[in-house]
């Protein structure tokens, strides 16, 4: 029984949040979000809103006190803009530092919280062949896999005060207008759609339904502690959720985009979107999570006939 159990949330106005929290306001939890701009907060989504400060501490701190969960998606928009060196600082601070400041205000509260669900994401794993990643395969090297592992640290330290954590590692997200989605079909309606080359790289993609649902399993599952995959259990090639795309839109998936375009407009973070990882959500489904959408095109089809209605 929910029963009003406060659950904190930060990053609560973004894209997955605004959704989970929609979805924690129907089970009956009482959401308090930390936000950097509270005021905008309060017109996006429900429940009361705190001004947080990412990388200082605050008062925020005490709104901590008593909750039963705190769920932790705040960070700086991985493709929100060209990679420089002071961006990359603030993708890794704004998860990096703001999980230790998160954490150590955990740990000081006088009642500290039960559970605590903290973000990560696939590229923990870094660029990767064919192989598939479960929980247990090691990390990566490359820029984001460094911020993953860091993050992770952060978070996981949440165990040693006796707060069940899980590390979601969430993989690229499927939402209706929003996100990759809203990226990748406007060149198929113009027809110019395609995949990004070298096409064999994997793309392992989750339906926003399941994104939140295992965040909510993450929640209140006892069971559920330490990395948890959040993704589809059938990941494509670059080439083949390119095709199904198509497919789905009614569109050819015929013209390429070669990685040195990628490069030249995005810089290092054009290498990102050039390569991927095969991950497999081992402990979801040892866990006994049925996907809503387990396949691309089911979950293509659902989510573009959203955006025509
Ligand atoms: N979407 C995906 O495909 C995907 C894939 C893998 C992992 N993830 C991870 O999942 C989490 C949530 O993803 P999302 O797509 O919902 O994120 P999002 O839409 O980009 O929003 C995240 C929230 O973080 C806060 N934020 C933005 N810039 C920040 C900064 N510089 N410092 C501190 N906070 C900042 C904002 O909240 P306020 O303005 O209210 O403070 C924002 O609403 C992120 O950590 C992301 O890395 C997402």
């Amino acid at each position: 029984m929910v029963n009003g159990k406060k659950v904190v949330i930060t990053g609560a106005t973004g894209m997955i949040g605004k959704k989970l929290c929609a979805q924690l306001a129907l089970r009956d939890y009482q959401l308090v979000i930390f936000s950097r701009n509270p005021d905008q907060a309060r017109t996006r989504v429900p429940g009361a809103a705190v001004r947080w400060t990412p990388t200082e501490e605050g008062a925020w701190a005490s709104a901590l006190d008593g909750a039963y969960g705190v769920i932790h998606l705040a960070g700086a928009p991985i493709f929100g803009k060209r990679w420089n060196e002071a961006y990359k600082q603030e993708i890794r601070d704004s998860r990096v530092t703001a999980t230790r400041l998160l954490v150590q205000a955990m740990a000081a509260a006088q009642n500290k919280p039960a559970v605590f669900v903290c973000g990560s994401a696939i590229g923990y794993y870094g660029a990767s062949d064919d192989t598939e990643l479960d929980e247990n395969a090691p990390p990566g090297n490359d820029f984001l896999a460094q911020v993953g592992v860091a993050w992770e640290q952060e978070g996981a330290r949440a165990e040693e005060y006796g707060i069940r954590t899980t590390l979601v590692r969430t993989g690229i997200v499927l939402a209706a207008g929003e996100g990759a989605l809203a990226q990748m079909v406007p060149p198929f309606q113009f027809f110019v759609g395609g995949p990004i080359l070298p096409g064999r790289q994997w793309f392992s993609w989750i339906h926003l339904d399941d994104e939140v649902e295992l965040m909510i399993r993450a929640l209140e599952d006892p069971r559920c502690s330490g990395p948890l995959n959040a993704t589809a259990p059938n990941p494509q090639t670059n080439r083949d959720f390119s095709a199904t795309l198509g497919k789905v839109l009614g569109r050819p998936s015929w013209l390429p985009v070669p990685t040195f375009a990628l490069n030249a407009l995005f810089g290092e973070l054009g290498t990102v979107l050039a390569s991927g990882q095969r991950v497999i959500p081992r402990k979801a489904l040892d866990l006994g999570y049925q996907f809503k959408y387990a396949t691309s095109e089911p979950a293509l089809r659902h989510l573009l006939a959203q955006r025509e209605t």
